[in-house]
């Protein structure tokens, strides 16, 4: 997920039994490029034995330069993203705009593929809107291209995260093509994965939304599925959110930490009691001393 799935969070996701974390999108153009800060946001937290790099590219050309250079980083799969929704994606013709193309989307995972012997795969939305639903297309080109795997949010672009996702299209994605399936969507406890995995017969589940705050929903889901009850408390919660803010502070300097986990501990305090306090005092955190004293406050209330 962009903007959250830097090292310092997917540490806490595979800490708590997360199978793979995928790094932060990047732009296939940036990465032909050579920008530094875009090559940042594919460093692995020390350890970090499996990892996703994801691209989002409009052309042939520009996603196998892209792939000549993510390849030398050797991680665990490399994914075309064809779902993102946001204006500033589309508007490069990336994202959710290759939905209308799916003959497009084999051409890229076919350039992709030229470029690596790593597995490509590629993550769909349904399409761009009620109109032209065009996942199955989409899933047979990339396939036919060459893809390892498909995953899938089941919205249309045009629904963006509104309404329910629709489990249905991940069993129908499942029945029509001979690669594993990843299903995606509304995922946000380990009920909901444990679901849609049994309900779709899909071959594994991406926690998204459901993470945010909560890296404990991996330990929760494999707990699910031992058939254990497993209940993080508060105190946990918020001593994790610390970790995670000392982890960040080490990779990007305190200051930068102190601004960019706000939003990371609105995530992890949803749902406290009394959680409103604590987050309106942390909107104006700059130091961990600061985060720190908050912290040991609420709890001793
Ligand atoms: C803040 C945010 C950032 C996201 N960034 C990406 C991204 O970079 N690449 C991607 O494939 N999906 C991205 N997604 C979509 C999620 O991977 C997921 O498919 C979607 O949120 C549906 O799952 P959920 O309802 O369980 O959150 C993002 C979603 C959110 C909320």
């Amino acid at each position: 997920m962009a903007g959250y799935t830097d090292a310092s969070f997917r540490a806490l996701c595979v800490e708590q039994g997360a199978a793979l974390c995928y790094a932060e999108m990047v732009s296939a153009e940036a990465i032909h490029r050579g920008s530094d800060r875009t090559l940042r946001l594919l460093e692995r937290f020390p350890g970090e034995r499996h990892v996703g790099h994801q691209i989002f590219a409009s052309s042939p050309a520009a996603a196998a330069s892209a792939v000549r250079a993510i390849h030398r980083l050797a991680p665990t799969v490399i994914d075309l993203n064809c779902g993102c929704s946001v204006p500033k994606v589309l508007k490069s013709g990336c994202g959710a705009t290759l939905l209308r193309d799916p003959v497009l989307i084999g051409r890229i995972v076919r350039a992709m593929r030229d470029e690596t012997d790593l597995p490509v795969t590629v993550k769909l939305r349904l399409g761009w809107d009620e109109r032209t639903i065009t996942y199955l297309d989409c899933a047979g080109e990339a396939v036919r291209a060459g893809a390892a795997a498909v995953a899938l949010h089941p919205r249309t672009r045009s629904q963006g995260f509104g309404g329910r996702a629709r489990r249905g299209a991940l069993a129908e994605l499942k029945t029509a093509v001979a690669v594993p399936v990843f299903g995606s969507g509304d995922l946000f406890t380990a009920d909901d994965a444990v679901a849609t995995a049994d309900e779709t017969g899909v071959d594994a589940i991406m926690i998204a939304r459901g993470a945010l705050g909560n890296p404990f929903i991996f330990a929760e889901i494999r707990a699910r599925i031992e058939g254990r009850e497993l209940r993080v408390g508060t105190r946990e919660r918020l001593e994790t959110a610390l970790r995670h803010l000392a982890a960040e502070a080490g990779a990007k300097g305190e200051q930068v930490a102190c601004r960019e986990m706000r939003k990371h501990f609105v995530a992890y305090t949803k749902g406290m009691q009394g959680g409103a306090g604590l987050r309106q005092a942390i909107v104006h955190a700059a130091t961990i001393a600061r985060y720190r004293e908050i912290v040991e406050n609420y709890l001793a209330d």
